[in-house]
């Protein structure tokens, strides 16, 4: 049986020993080396992680959180190989369901490249879609300071938001609603 294990998390350093230990073949390596990564996404995250009970609690798999005053941003997760993409376990589902509770006790907005190995980035998209996060919105998000969005346009990746405040979201939705165009033209003067 795999459970999700959110409270208390896990900073990085702890993450990085259990899930070395239990997945030496997949490394993992501190955000802060990941040069790949937009600046703000280095920071070490505190760790929301999943075990499968039926083998003594090996760590399957982690999402992470950034924390910052106003905004999180997306600490990323990894599902063990062996336990990626199979309908009945539904892994990573579980871990972003686990992590959005975080998220709305928090009602603090939060941003994330995506930049999936494993599976085509669209249909990672999609996927986050469904739990009412954004794509690539142009217009500012409450509590997501306007510098770290534009870094976020910049980098030239697909990124998400989601805010738990459905306010200050709602005017962002209706910038790429066409059919909403009328509520947004205050926004736009
Ligand atoms: C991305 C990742 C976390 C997904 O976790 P997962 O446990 O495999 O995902 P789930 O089994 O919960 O499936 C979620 C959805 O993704 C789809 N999916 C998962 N792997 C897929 C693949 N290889 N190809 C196509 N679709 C895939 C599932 O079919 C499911 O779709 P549905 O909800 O429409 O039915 C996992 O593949 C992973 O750890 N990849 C390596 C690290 C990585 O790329 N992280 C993301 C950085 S942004």
């Amino acid at each position: 049986m795999i459970k999700i294990l959110s409270s208390p998390t896990y900073t990085e350093e702890v993450l990085m020993k259990v899930w070395n230990e239990d997945n030496p073949e997949h490394e993992y390596i501190p955000r802060k080396d990941r040069s790949y990564l937009i600046s703000y996404a280095r920071k070490a995250p505190l760790y929301q992680i999943a075990i499968d009970e039926e083998k003594n609690g090996k760590v399957i798999g982690y999402i992470g959180l950034i924390e910052y005053d106003t905004f999180f941003v997306g600490g990323g997760i990894r599902v063990a190989d062996e336990y990626q993409d199979n309908d009945k376990l539904r892994v990573g589902v579980k871990l972003i369901e686990a992590r959005q509770e975080k998220i709305n006790t928090a009602n603090k907005p939060i941003i994330q490249e995506i930049n999936t190995k494993t599976m085509p980035v669209e249909k990672f998209m999609q996927v986050w879609e469904r739990y009412g996060w954004l794509r690539n919105p142009i217009t500012s998000i409450r509590g997501i300071p306007n510098e770290v969005l534009e870094d976020y346009k910049k980098s030239n990746n697909q990124f998400l938001v989601y805010s738990p405040d459905a306010d200050a979201f709602g005017k962002a939705w209706s910038i790429i609603s066409p059919l909403r165009l009328i509520d947004i033209l205050p926004l736009m003067e």
